[in-house]
C-alpha cells in the first residue's frame, strides 16, 4: 500500500513531523483543530489527523487536492472494486500510443510506460463517466496512479525537466493506499488560493507553509497536474508544460510580503505555526527566500508575540547539493490580537 508520506514533493515536511509535534506539545497542548492551508502532499495534516479532531486541508494544485480528498476525506469507497481495478491495470500492455505517450514517452518515461499510463488514465475516465466508480473511487485511481510514476519517473524527483539519456523501462506497480476513514469523520479539504480559502475557515491551529522562493510548485509538478486534470491542453517546450498562469503562486513572487501579510490579518485561529526556511541570500538567486525574517517578525508581531523554534534538517533539493547550515525553523504565535 501507498502511504501518503510516499512520494517525492520538494520542501515536504515528513522527515520534521515530531519536531512540529514537539512545538504543539510543549506551547499548546490538546487542540480541537487543525488546518493546513499549504497542505502539498497533506503529510503534516495527517500527521495530527485522529478521529475526534477536524483537519483542514487546502492546496492550489488539482493533482494534491485529489490526493488529500483520497487519502484523508470523509467519503467511503468499494475497496475490493478498486482491487479488482488496480490488478488489471497492472497486468496491461499497450501497444498504441495516446497523448500521455506522444508527450512524454522516451522523456519522462519509456514508450512502453508513458503508453500505460496514458491509457490507464483514459480507463479511469471512462470509469468514471459510465458511473462505474464514484468520485472517491476515482481520486484513489489517480493518487495510485500518480504515486506509482512518481517511482518510475526519469527525473530527478520533480517534472522541471527530465533526465536526458537513455530511459531503462522500470516496473510500473499501482497499489492501494493505506487511509483508514474512520479518523477522516470531521474533516474538509479544498482546493483554493490560501488567501482565499482564510477568510472562511476558523480554526485552533493553524500550520502555514507557503513556497519561500520563486520556483513554482506548478512547474515542478505540471505533469502529474496535467494528467489528473486530463484536459488534453497544448504543451510547450522541452519540458512539455502547459500553460500554468492561472495556478502560479503569489508566494513564488516579489508580492509574496504582501500576500502574507494579507494572510496573517486574516487568520481566525489561537495559534499560527509557520515553516519558513532561512535561505535569504544564501543559496543561488532562484532559492532565495521571498520573505524577509524583518518583515515575518514584523507582520506575525502585529497578532502577538513571536517565538522561534529550529532543527538542522536535510532538505530534499531534487539531489543536488546539499546545503548543511540548512535549519529548518517554525515561528509560533499565540494569537492576542
Ligand atoms: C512547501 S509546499 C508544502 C509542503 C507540505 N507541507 C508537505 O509536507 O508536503 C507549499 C505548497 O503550497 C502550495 N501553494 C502555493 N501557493 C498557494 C496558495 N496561494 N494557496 C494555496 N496553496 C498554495 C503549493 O502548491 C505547495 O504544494
Amino acid at each position: 500500500m501507498f502511504k501518503i508520506s510516499q512520494r517525492r514533493y520538494l520542501g515536504n515536511k515528513n522527515s520534521i513531523l515530531p519536531f512540529i509535534e514537539n512545538i504543539i506539545k510543549n506551547e499548546i497542548g490538546d487542540f480541537n483543530s487543525f488546518c493546513d492551508i499549504f497542505a502539498g502532499t497533506g503529510v503534516v495534516g495527517n500527521y495530527f489527523n485522529q478521529k475526534n479532531k477536524k483537519i483542514i486541508l487546502n492546496d492550489l494544485l488539482y493533482h494534491n487536492f485529489v490526493a488529500l480528498n483520497a487519502f484523508l476525506n470523509t467519503d467511503d469507497f468499494n475497496k475490493e472494486k478498486i482491487l479488482e481495478i488496480i490488478d488489471k491495470f497492472n497486468s496491461l500492455s499497450i501497444e498504441e500510443d495516446n497523448y500521455f505517450s506522444i508527450n512524454f514517452g522516451d522523456r519522462y518515461f519509456s514508450v512502453d510506460n508513458a503508453r500505460k499510463i496514458g491509457f490507464i488514465r483514459e480507463e479511469i475516465r471512462e470509469l468514471f463517466l459510465e458511473d462505474k466508480i464514484d468520485r472517491k473511487e476515482k481520486d484513489i485511481l489517480l493518487t495510485s496512479l500518480n504515486y506509482s510514476i512518481d517511482k518510475i519517473a526519469n527525473t530527478v524527483g520533480h517534472y522541471d525537466a527530465y533526465i536526458k539519456k537513455e530511459i531503462e523501462n522500470r516496473s510500473f506497480k499501482m497499489e492501494f493506499l493505506d487511509t483508514d476513514i474512520e479518523k477522516n469523520r470531521n474533516n474538509e479539504i479544498y482546493n483554493r488560493d490560501a488567501n482565499i480559502l482564510i477568510r472562511d475557515i476558523e480554526c485552533d491551529i493553524l500550520y502555514l507553509d507557503p513556497p519561500y522562493n520563486s520556483r513554482q510548485y506548478s512547474d515542478a509538478y505540471h505533469l502529474l497536474e496535467n494528467l489528473t486534470l486530463w484536459q488534453k491542453p497544448k504543451l510547450e517546450g522541452v519540458a512539455k508544460k502547459f500553460d500554468r498562469t492561472h495556478i502560479k503562486s503569489e508566494y513564488c513572487r516579489v508580492t509574496a510580503t504582501k500576500s502574507f501579510k494579507d494572510l496573517i490579518i486574516n487568520a481566525k485561529a489561537k495559534y499560527i505555526l509557520l515553516s519558513y526556511n532561512n535561505m535569504a541570500n544564501k543559496g543561488n538567486s532562484r532559492s532565495n527566500a521571498r520573505i524577509s525574517d524583518d518583515d515575518i517578525f514584523r507582520i506575525l508581531g502585529l497578532r502577538g508575540e513571536v517565538k522561534v523554534f529550529e532543527q538542522e534538517y536535510k532538505e530534499f533539493n531534487a539531489g543536488k547539493k546539499r546545503r548543511d547550515d540548512n535549519k529548518e525553523r517554525v515561528f509560533f504565535v499565540k494569537v492576542e490580537k
